[in-house]
């Protein structure tokens, strides 16, 4: 079977770079490898959807789901110290990056990082807020599981909040997430990005 950033065991030169950024007021550091998506620099998306969430501050679990090295979930982490967070991926390599990147940007303590397909090794949690950069290279079936099975896991009223560019992905995302939610709205438009947020 062939190796992409979205498998378990993925296939990786061994090339590392440290990427410094600056997200909401924070000044971060990644330590990224080649083998996870969009390791040389910050996604654009990703960028967008962390910078225009909707996070409830005074309660609750946020999941960051498909992590990566930990972008999202690290930048939210560090930004909202009382929330607590759960940062997901399939990606081994992913999940060792994001221990370490948890490390070293000092938000040990309100995250927590594991590694597994889709909802399996959050399979007993329930989240006030689920976020994603979905792997739209994945195929629908699993763009399906990641929308539609997030209503088991977010408490009442809870939302799904995420991106996909808008040339690729954005109307079959529009359709998955009108036939699972009540409604959805979009928080966010940019670098040919669009943020969306649905409800349960
Ligand atoms: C578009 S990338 C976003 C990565 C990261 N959030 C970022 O902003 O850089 C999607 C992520 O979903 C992960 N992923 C793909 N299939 C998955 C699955 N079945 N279960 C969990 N994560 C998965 C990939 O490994 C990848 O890290």
């Amino acid at each position: 079977m062939s190796s992409h950033y979205y498998s378990q065991k993925p296939a990786s030169s061994g090339k590392t770079t440290t990427i410094q950024t600056y997200q909401l007021g924070n000044r971060l550091s990644f330590k990224s490898q080649s083998g996870v998506f969009g390791w040389m620099k910050v996604d654009k998306g990703s960028e967008l959807l962390l910078n225009n969430v909707d996070i409830p501050i005074k309660k609750g679990l946020v999941l960051d789901l498909g992590c990566g090295y930990g972008l999202i979930g690290i930048a939210l982490a560090k930004a909202y110290t009382k929330v607590n967070f759960v940062l997901a991926d399939i990606n081994e390599l992913a999940i060792k990056l994001t221990k370490e990147n948890c490390k070293t940007n000092g938000v040990e303590d309100n995250t927590e990082v594991c590694q597994g397909n889709i909802y399996e090794p959050v399979k007993d949690l329930k989240f006030s807020v689920i976020l994603t950069n979905p792997p739209l290279m994945a195929g629908k079936k699993i763009l399906w599981e990641f929308v539609s099975k997030a209503k088991d896991h977010l408490e009442h009223k809870g939302s799904i909040q995420l991106v996909v560019p808008k040339k690729k992905g954005l109307k079959s995302m529009q359709k998955m997430l009108e036939s699972v939610y009540d409604e959805y709205e979009v928080i966010a438009k940019g670098s040919g990005f669009w943020a969306l947020k649905a409800n349960k």
